[in-house]
């Protein structure tokens, strides 16, 4: 299925015209044993989830909505890196199939000129020492039009046919996604996620700016320094400590 340049990634794909959430589905699945490297994805979802229980809309045929179940040997401390690995392949294949060039927005959203062209969400199914699987939920807009986005996220979100000024094949968008992930995961298994962190900074906008991490706990304001080997993003704050962020929703004041 779509010209696929991988061994195990999307080896294995279940398609399905309309669903709720290929979160859903890919829960259910994996849980039922589904192989590593899965993909489910569907033409439309009624009910997309985004991260910290926002919904995501996908209840058109014009993005890319995907879950990619994975089983890596690894403790489930790990499991934020891939969300950050996620990030960097659909940032590369991004790339190489419109000529843009996005960032990357710790921890997950890719963006082109402050908007949000994707969002990954990275659900884990573990237990205390290792992880049994991880859902990697990928959504990228690729030809909408302005009109198509709902109306709170129109001056947020953008798609790569409107930045890029022309329609993009989504089967091509794929097939390099799924390339890349399976590059990075090789990669990370074997490396560990220090040469991924030098790539993750090459597309991340804020590094050395002023930055605000809401966390569930409270703000945090500073400068973004980077991430850490883990993935973790470092702030700077204002009186010179670095905090460490694990989960927070980040602003860039301008
Ligand atoms: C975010 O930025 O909040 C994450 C959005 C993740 C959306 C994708 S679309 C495919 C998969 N299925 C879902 O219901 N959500 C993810």
């Amino acid at each position: 299925v779509f010209g696929l340049e991988t061994k195990t990634i999307g080896r294995h794909v279940l398609y399905y015209d309309s669903v709720e959430s290929t979160q859903i589905i890919a829960h259910k699945v994996a849980r039922e044993g589904a192989q590593e490297g899965t993909l489910v994805i569907a033409g439309e979802q009624t009910g997309g989830k985004g991260r910290m229980a926002r919904p995501w809309h996908s209840s058109n045929q014009k993005g890319i909505w995907m879950s990619l179940i994975v089983r890596p040997m690894l403790p489930p401390e790990k499991a934020p890196q891939f969300t950050l690995i996620a990030a960097i392949a659909c940032a590369k294949a991004i790339e190489e199939v419109t000529g843009l060039e996005p960032n990357i927005k710790w921890p997950n959203d890719i963006l082109y000129n402050g908007k949000k062209l994707t969002g990954i969400l990275t659900e884990l199914q573990g237990e205390a020492d290792k992880v049994n699987f991880l859902i990697i939920g990928i959504g990228i807009n690729v030809n909408q039009k302005n009109e198509d986005f709902p109306e709170h996220v129109k001056d947020i979100a953008s798609s790569l046919e409107i930045e890029s000024g022309q329609p993009v094949s989504k089967v091509k968008m794929i097939q390099k996604i799924l390339k890349y992930f399976e590059k990075y995961y090789v990669l990370y298994m074997e490396k560990g996620f220090a040469p991924l962190k030098i790539l993750w900074e090459s597309y991340a906008g804020g590094i050395g700016k002023p930055i605000i991490a809401r966390t569930i706990t409270g703000e945090i304001s500073g400068t973004a320094i980077g991430i850490t080997d883990e993935g973790i993003l470092l702030i700077e704050d204002h009186e010179g400590n670095i905090k460490r962020i694990y989960s927070a929703d980040i602003e860039f004041p301008s």
